[in-house]
This record gives C-alpha cells, structure tokens and sequence, in this order.
C-alpha cells in the first residue's frame, strides 16, 4: 500500500498543472537567408513578443542532430563513476566544461530552492579548445563540435539580423568562444518527487541561447514528446506558463538571455523558460548553446535589471559582464 502511494505521489508530482500551448513562430532557412526587411521583422516581433523563434530546415542540421542524441544517449548509459572523472572544476570566473549532474538549484513556485536532480549536462566550448575535457570511452567531441558549430554560426547570424551584434551596441563577438550544454534528463522515480520540473524557471543569463527541440526515449524506444513535458515559457510576468510545441527535429530554436536584455535597455527582453517534467519512465536529451559576450564588456545599462543585486542594483552604473556572469553562476548554484 506504501509503494501504491508512493508511486501515485510521484506521477501527479511529475505531471502538471492544465497545459496552455503558446504557438511558435517559424521561419523558413530559405527565407531567413534571403533576409529582406519582412523577415527581419518577423524575427524581432517574435523575440520581443515572445523570447523565443524557430528557424526550420538549416541545411545539415538534422542529421547532426541525431548523431548528436545517438551520441548523447551512449556518454549517458555509462557508470556514473565514469562520467564523474570528467568533473569540471567549479570557482569564480572558472568556465565549468565537463560532466555535472544535479548541481543547479532554481526557485519553485513556493518559493523554496530545489536542486535540479534529474539534470545531467556536458559543457565544451565552440570551437574546440585545450580547455575542454572530453571523454576516452565515447566519440562525444565530434558530434558535439559538428552540431555545436552548426547551431553557433546560425545563432551569430540571427543575432546579427536583429541588431544586437554590430555597430548598434558595439558588440563583436570575434575570437569569442560559445559555450554548448549536452542536456540529459533522466526519468522521473518516486524518490525524486519535491521537484515537478526537470529545470526549474530561470533566464538565461548570457545575451542569446540557440537550442534544438528536445528528444524523447522510454524503454530504450524513441517517443513524442509527451503532452505535460517540454519547455514552458512565460511571456508575460502575470501570466501563465505555457508549453512551446516544437516536436520537430528540424526546427532550431532561439531564446534571448538576460544580458542582451541589459545591453538594450529592455528593448528585447529574456526569456523566463522552465523543463516540465514527464511521467513515468521517460527520458529527454538536448543540447544548448549560449552566446556570451566578451567578458572585458562593459554596459551601463538602465535595464529594469540593472536593479538586480547582481547588477549593483543602481541603473546607468557599470557592470562588466565578468561580473554578471560570475554573480550568475552564484545564484544558481547548489551550496
Ligand atoms: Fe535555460
């Protein structure tokens, strides 16, 4: 009867509330490329309505991706104490490349900070560098430089259809590498129950995030995206969560982060983005890359978010984006 319960516990903790969709705007690698102003002006509506666009069809991309998950799902199945050995070193101003599980913490609803305990990533940067660690049991360093380079030369570009690379706020990108994140979200047990998401609501806090929608196993057997589960976005912030239907391995998907945020003075604002977890046995892998600015760059940004105490909390002033990276990373990680 205990188990019975437990297990009940568990499956409404994993599923959630009534799930709201929220449409996604799609444009087409071919028109994106064309670029005229329509399409630009598409681009910007949906961002800044929205944080997030899709762009379907990028010449390559879905083959990189399934060899990407296929490659992500054989590093995952291996023993913990085998992906531990790739351990980042974590510290102030110390990128974390390499394996981690469960060291993230965000805010529920409630108020109370849980760990993300389903959440394994594997960071390495874009292009590769002797800084990153890869693993010797697994090929996992060309798929993820393959798909990674692919998703960073397409997130550049948008960036610069939107204006926020370039003469406009002074920000080249040029000899800075991009930081990819292999994503693995392991299935939902009962001793897992006090966190009803895979990742908890947070912005991203670089100035861009390129990602692919994630895939779904259950029993070893690739699975739709269950209708509970995905990314969940906020538009508004009285408003409700709302499920992003991108169940399509050829979309690549774009969200804004809070520094492009910060360097436009809310002209394009982040996007507030929480994982919904699956219930039952399912898993879901991903990867995401994030476009960070150098990090001698210095803003004095009237933002709302020049508020934050981890701007200083005094609009116009200047912030280094070292110091917002490293007050960031303080933020959400598990003590
Ligand atoms: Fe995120």
């Amino acid at each position: 009867m205990r188990v019975l319960l437990a297990i009940l516990l568990s499956l409404k903790l994993c599923a959630t509330e009534k799930v709201e969709m929220l449409p996604l705007d799609v444009i087409s690698y071919e028109t994106f490329i064309q670029g005229d102003p329509a399409m630009v002006a598409q681009l910007k509506k949906a961002l800044q309505e929205k944080g997030i666009v899709g762009i379907r069809g990028v010449p390559g991309y879905r083959e990189k991706v399934m060899k990407f998950i296929e490659t992500a799902r054989e590093f995952s199945a291996l023993p913990e104490k085998v992906k531990e050995q790739y351990a980042p070193s974590r510290g102030f101003g110390v990128l974390p490349l390499g394996y981690e599980k469960g060291t993230e913490q965000f805010k529920l609803p409630n108020g109370e900070w849980v760990a993300d305990d389903l959440k394994a990533t594997y960071y390495a940067l874009v292009p590769d560098t002797n800084q990153n660690r890869w693993p010797n049991e697994v090929n996992l360093k060309t798929p993820f430089m393959e798909l990674g380079k692919l998703m960073s030369e397409m997130g550049t570009a948008v960036m610069e259809k939107i204006g926020l690379l370039g003469p406009q706020h002074g920000i080249s990108l040029r000899g800075v590498p991009r930081l990819g994140r292999m994503l693995y979200y392991s299935k939902c047990t009962e001793s897992h129950n006090d966190n009803p998401y895979w990742c908890g609501s947070h912005f991203d806090h670089g100035l861009f995030t390129a990602l692919l929608p994630a895939v779904y196993f259950e029993e070893g057997r690739q699975v739709a995206e269950p209708e509970e589960a995905g990314l969940f976005i906020k538009i508004s912030s009285d408003g409700q969560f709302q499920k992003i239907v991108a169940d399509d391995p050829d979309l690549l998907l774009f969200q804004v982060g809070e520094f492009a945020q910060l360097v436009t003075n809310d002209a394009i604002r982040a996007t507030e983005h929480r994982v919904h977890k699956a219930s039952g046995s399912v898993e879901r892998y991903t990867m995401a890359m994030f476009f960070d600015p150098p990090m001698d760059l210095v803003v004095h940004s009237n933002s709302e978010l020049a508020k934050d105490v981890r701007y200083g909390q005094v609009a116009g002033t200047a912030c280094t984006a070292q110091h917002w990276y490293d007050e960031s990373y303080n933020r959400y990680l598990v003590k």
